[in-house]
């Protein structure tokens, strides 16, 4: 039997094992998925005992993301944004991929959203926000990288080409002219509360939301009010399981039934 995991902490309230159980038993692959919380100070203990171990893949999540780095050969994705989300052990020793930036871009893609030549904002600018806006330039928009602490906001813009900063007194003005605007900050996570004022949403872009509880946040349902299209946050992490599933198995993942599966469990 393969195992597979989501290395993190904490984990036990994680979505990743019944979305990527829910697609091995779907394809009829011998393989589990389990969570392993591991200990800050044992963490390059624990990277090393999993590939001793023979586990064949992690989901990496909070707070391991950026030391995985130092012990993974790094993709593109993974340089660029400068975290691992997701290993794969291969016989040629361990890759980091992040999934959280290529999967955000399957997202869009699953509406049928082109960004290519669009102008996006991205409000925030901790780990969420890397990936969106390296993601978003990868793709062909110009990035506005917006954030409360400002100086936070212009240093990320300068690492992405095409890509400015800006404090969110400016949000209201970028907004306008937007074709994209993404939230990825934690404002609205558990509360009926958005970083982007209500009347600066109009109909004619695209409202993307990196929190997921609650799926419909404040920053959707004001952006749909407007006329807007909205794309709640289980699509993001939805889509980094299906790019981590199918750079682990090789396969097409089944995604209708790792989105009823995470679904059904929020
Ligand atoms: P993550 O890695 O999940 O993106 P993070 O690094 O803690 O999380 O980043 C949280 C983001 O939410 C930051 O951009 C933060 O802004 P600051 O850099 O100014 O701290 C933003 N944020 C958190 N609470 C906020 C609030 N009440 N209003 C506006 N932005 C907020």
């Amino acid at each position: 039997m393969d195992v597979y995991g989501i290395i993190g902490n904490p984990v036990e309230h994680s979505l990743s094992p019944p979305m990527h159980q829910a697609a091995f038993d779907e394809l009829g692959i011998d393989a589990t998925f389990v969570t392993f919380e591991a200990e800050e100070d044992r963490i390059e203990d624990a990277f090393r005992g999993a590939e001793a171990l023979g586990i064949d893949g992690l989901t990496v999540t909070l707070p391991f993301k950026h030391d995985a780095f130092e012990f993974v050969e790094p993709t593109k994705s993974v340089r660029r944004v400068g975290a691992v989300n997701t290993i794969d052990f291969t016989d040629d020793g361990p890759v980091g991929y992040n999934t959280d930036m290529t999967g955000t871009l399957s997202a869009f893609e699953h509406h049928d959203v082109a960004l290519d030549g669009t102008s996006a904002v991205v409000v925030g600018a901790g780990g969420a926000a890397r990936a969106l806006a390296f993601g978003f330039e990868e793709a062909g928009a110009d990035v506005a990288v917006v954030n409360r602490t400002e100086s936070k906001a212009h240093d990320l813009a300068d690492e992405v080409p095409r890509a400015s900063g800006h404090g969110l007194d400016e949000l209201p003005d970028l907004m306008a002219d937007a074709d994209v605007v993404a939230n990825a900050t934690s404002v609205g996570l558990e509360s009926d509360e958005s970083v982007a004022p209500a009347d600066a949403w109009h109909g004619d872009c695209v409202a993307f939301d990196a929190v997921y509880k609650p799926l419909e946040t404040r920053f959707l349902a004001d952006a749909a009010a407007a006329g807007a299209q909205t794309i709640d946050g289980a699509w993001m992490l939805l889509f980094q399981g299906v790019d981590a599933f199918e750079m682990w198995t090789g396969e097409d993942a089944p995604v209708d039934v790792m989105n009823e599966a995470l679904r059904s469990h929020l």
